[in-house]
């Protein structure tokens, strides 16, 4: 049979198409200045708005049906860059988050966009770059919660768990003082329709959130969370402090002045999934202005 994309092999396999959410809310007060009147996650990651690169991840395992929440100051230009994505052949919907509650409160924020079906989550601050299998995961998820681990230097700066040797989880903190390993939990989140109904029974934390973390603990104390280690040949990188969106700029930066090909080009992207014709990214290319972006476009996929 033939398949042009994600889109269609999900069907087949699941009959519904996994939808995906992205978290662009928080106050990021760590990137003060930068954060007082454009939020973190449309700050310039080298030569795209950091949130195009979630977006990415995200369209590059199939999920073409998108729903982005943020605050309600920033949401109108969320969707002033990036539209309803039909431009992408994506459905993009949008939410607000009025205060910075946490990541598991957006879960039940999106719940009449989630139906109580299985969902993707990634925060609109984390880059991924290299296979990491994110379609194969999603084809082949079927319930429980699914997370991934990346060996770091600080792991007390994430989420953290523990796995045996046949890839158990044993533990997940948040934010530990004394991390059990280094292995962080990167931003990026598989799970299935029950993630609703447990969000809704957790308590805010400390710091006055609803934890993502303790939402990955109710997987796991009912035994339904399995975590995937990230292969070390991937890349991930968070780029909530100046450091780090130096870091990640300069990364992008880099990969793409090697390679000659850019990372995350979302246009790219949506013709090499099947997601739009020749004719309607040529249309879209039209409309944009003369810059690098443009004739990157160009050249890549008009050819
Ligand atoms: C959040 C999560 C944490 C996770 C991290 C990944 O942290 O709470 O578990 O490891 O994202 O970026 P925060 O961005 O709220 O500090």
């Amino acid at each position: 049979m033939v398949q042009t994309g994600g889109h269609d092999a999900q069907r087949d396999l699941q009959g519904f198409f996994m939808r995906g959410m992205m978290l662009a809310g928080g106050a990021g007060t760590r990137l003060f200045p930068l954060s007082q009147v454009v939020s973190k996650q449309l700050q310039p990651v080298h030569d795209k708005p950091m949130i195009y690169y979630p977006l990415a991840t995200l369209m590059s395992a199939g999920i073409r049906d998108v729903h982005l929440i943020s605050t309600p100051h920033d949401l109108p230009v969320f969707e002033r860059l990036l539209g309803d994505g039909s431009q992408w052949g994506i459905d993009i919907s949008y939410g607000v988050q009025e205060k910075p509650e946490g990541i598991a409160q957006a879960v039940i924020l999106g719940e009449s966009f989630l139906r109580e079906e299985p969902f993707t989550l990634i925060l609109g601050d984390n880059i991924f770059h290299g296979p990491i299998g994110l379609e194969a995961e999603v084809l082949e998820f079927r319930d429980g919660a699914l997370i991934w681990g990346y060996p770091v230097e600080d792991p007390q700066r994430y989420g953290v768990i523990e796995i045996d040797d046949s890839r158990r989880v044993l533990s997940i903190e948040e934010k530990p003082d004394r991390p059990k390993s280094k292995l962080a939990v990167p931003g990026l989140y598989v799970y299935d329709g029950t993630a609703i109904a447990r969000a809704k029974e957790l308590k805010p934390s400390q710091r006055g959130e609803l934890e993502i973390t303790d939402l990955n603990l109710s997987f796991l104390n009912d035994r339904m969370l399995r975590a995937v280690e990230l292969d070390p040949e991937i890349t991930w990188l968070d780029s909530g402090t100046h450091e780090s969106l130096l870091d990640s700029s300069n990364f992008i930066a880099t990969v793409e002045k090697r390679q000659g090909q850019k990372v995350a080009c979302l246009e790219e992207i949506a013709y090499q999934k099947g997601f739009v014709s020749i004719e309607a990214i040529r249309q879209t290319i039209q409309k944009m202005p003369s810059s690098p972006y443009r004739t990157y476009c160009e050249r890549a996929i008009l050819g």
